[in-house]
């Protein structure tokens, strides 16, 4: 049961947490892998060089610190860990990576970055749980 555990992760708290969880299911179930992604926007072409290229280093960056502070809060797991950015729409990447993986379980924040107070569910979240090929685990 669950061998692969897709954890998506944007650099919130809430997302923190989900690593922690993601991290606490692999161990319990002896999970094969545990993927960890990150999605960014695409980068749009208009921009030219060399702002194109900078851009693409500042985001490679970015997404480079995430998948790192993620790695550190899901710690000590027997399963494989890898960790993807991907570029597109949040929501539509990692449906996309969890059909492609063909994952087990997707394991995500409630909220993420976005200020918007009051929500219970982020848009992203709200698009995954609606559209995924797999069960969701929303951690708040
Ligand atoms: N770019 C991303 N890459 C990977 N996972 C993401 C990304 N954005 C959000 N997530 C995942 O979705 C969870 C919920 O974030 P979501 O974006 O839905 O909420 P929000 O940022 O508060 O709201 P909104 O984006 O609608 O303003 C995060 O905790 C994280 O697990
Ligand atoms: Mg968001």
């Amino acid at each position: 049961m669950f061998e692969e555990i897709l954890l998506a992760v944007d650099g919130s708290e809430h997302a923190l947490n989900a690593a922690r969880m993601a991290s606490d299911l692999a161990n319990a179930v002896n999970s094969r892998l545990l993927l960890i992604v990150v999605a960014f926007e695409r980068i749009p072409s208009y921009l030219g060089e060399p702002n194109m290229q900078i851009a693409i280093n500042n985001r490679l960056k970015e997404t480079e610190k995430i998948l790192r502070k993620a790695r550190e809060a899901v710690g000590n797991v027997s399963a494989e860990i890898r960790t993807e950015p991907i570029e597109g729409d949040a929501a539509e990447a990692i449906i996309e990576v969890a059909k492609t993986h063909n994952s087990d379980v997707i394991v995500m924040g409630s909220r993420g970055l976005g200020g918007l107070a009051g929500m219970l569910l982020g848009s992203t979240s709200q698009k995954v749980v609606s559209h995924a090929p797999c069960p969701v685990l929303i951690v708040r």
